[in-house]
């Protein structure tokens, strides 16, 4: 695990890019590893963690192997994205920024991603389903367990 840091220059230019790299390979950002980095760039811990909660992006906790985001945002909140996330909710068993216990599924918020003509918008493993309907969210979430060779 430790290689992924060792690869990098002790440059405190590189904490992004470093800890993208980290979260590619892993999913995530292992808190063991904020001492490595810290050590490895020269910085503090608490340099790092201001990093990793002030970019969204970053996460401290392992995430589902399927990565739901809901914009909340006005233009799909007023088109019904509470709706939307109600019905993520009940079919997932699971609150935003929670992971389902089968580690298949996160769920997120946003507000907006720019493409609020499109809303209510719903991001799966980065593709975009636009224009959502409750009666939708069954059959994606069944999408995504088939690829894991579930039902
Ligand atoms: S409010 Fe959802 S894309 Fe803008």
């Amino acid at each position: 695990m430790e290689k992924v840091i060792d690869e990098f220059d002790k440059d405190q230019r590189e904490l992004i890019h470093l800890l993208h790299e980290i979260q590619k390979q892993f999913g995530y950002i292992p808190a063991h590893m904020i001492s490595q980095i810290a050590r490895q760039l020269k910085i503090s811990e608490s340099e790092i963690f201001g990093v990793l909660t002030f970019y969204k992006a970053f996460t401290l906790k392992p995430r589902g192997k399927h990565l739901i985001t809901i914009c909340m945002g006005t233009a799909c909140h007023v088109r019904g994205a509470p709706k939307i996330l109600d019905e993520f909710k009940r079919e997932l068993s699971i609150e935003p920024g929670e992971t389902s216990g089968d580690n298949l599924f996160t769920l997120e918020t946003v507000n907006c991603v720019g493409a609020c003509a499109l809303g209510p918008i719903v991001i799966i493993n980065g593709d975009y389903h636009g224009q959502m309907k409750t009666r939708e969210v069954d059959k994606l979430i069944k999408i995504c367990r088939q690829k894991n060779g579930k039902r």
